[in-house]
């Protein structure tokens, strides 16, 4: 992937965002929503991946076909409101790999502290997706890859469900080799650090927390 930012602007995927923003959508369609545009989106982060041929046979004749090369790929959730994308891209791609990376956002400094860190091994040998739906200040995504750098990762790709301006730009500064693949790219952060208009709070909105 070359780009810094891929917007998938596809309608369904902005059909289902739309409702998923309406705050009178109930946590059930939330969720399912969530794990629909992950699969949506996951195409998107996926499209270019390196392929290989294996020998097969047909019923009408043996051929070389199609299929994924290299090490399985590596999805890590930045906990807990990554897990929503986790859970529908593992549908599409059941046999990667799945780390963590537990991270919360002090709502005075909007700092990121971890509190867990568990990820594949072979790092470096993989394709890794970094999951987390909401990229605002991009302090979390940030402090994510730079863990997953130190534990070896060199081939990384991050998957949003919405960003804003600021926490792209502060990703590219950070991490300019790592393509950010997003539905939307909103007007901008509030002081608390949320993006507007956006959805609110992501975790909250999945998991029915408040
Ligand atoms: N996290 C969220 O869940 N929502 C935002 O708008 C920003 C960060």
């Amino acid at each position: 992937m070359t780009e810094h930012l891929i917007h998938v602007d596809h309608p369904l995927v902005q059909h289902k965002l739309s409702i998923m923003r309406d705050k009178a959508t109930s946590t059930a369609e939330f969720r399912q929503l969530l794990r629909e545009i992950s699969q949506l989106l996951a195409y998107e982060v996926t499209r270019n991946l390196p392929m290989t041929t294996r020998r097969i046979e047909t019923p009408m004749e043996p051929m070389d076909a199609p299929v994924l090369d290299g090490k399985k790929l590596a999805l890590v959730s930045i906990l807990r409101a990554g897990n929503g994308l986790l859970d529908g891209i593992l549908e599409l791609i059941p046999s990667a790999r799945v780390g963590f990376v537990g991270l919360y956002r002090d709502e005075e400094t909007l700092k990121p502290v971890e509190y867990y860190f568990k990820v594949p091994d072979a790092l470096a040998d993989r394709l890794v997706i970094t999951v987390d739906p909401m990229l605002a200040t991009g302090n979390s995504s940030v402090a994510a890859i730079d863990r997953l750098k130190q534990a070896g990762a060199m081939n990384i790709r991050f998957l949003c469900l919405l960003a804003s301006p600021e926490g792209i730009a502060r990703m590219k500064e950070a991490h300019p080799d790592v393509p950010i693949v997003t539905a939307a790219v909103d007007s901008h952060l509030n002081d608390a650090g949320y993006i507007v208009p956006g959805l609110g709070d992501a975790g909250d909105r999945m998991f029915g927390t408040k």
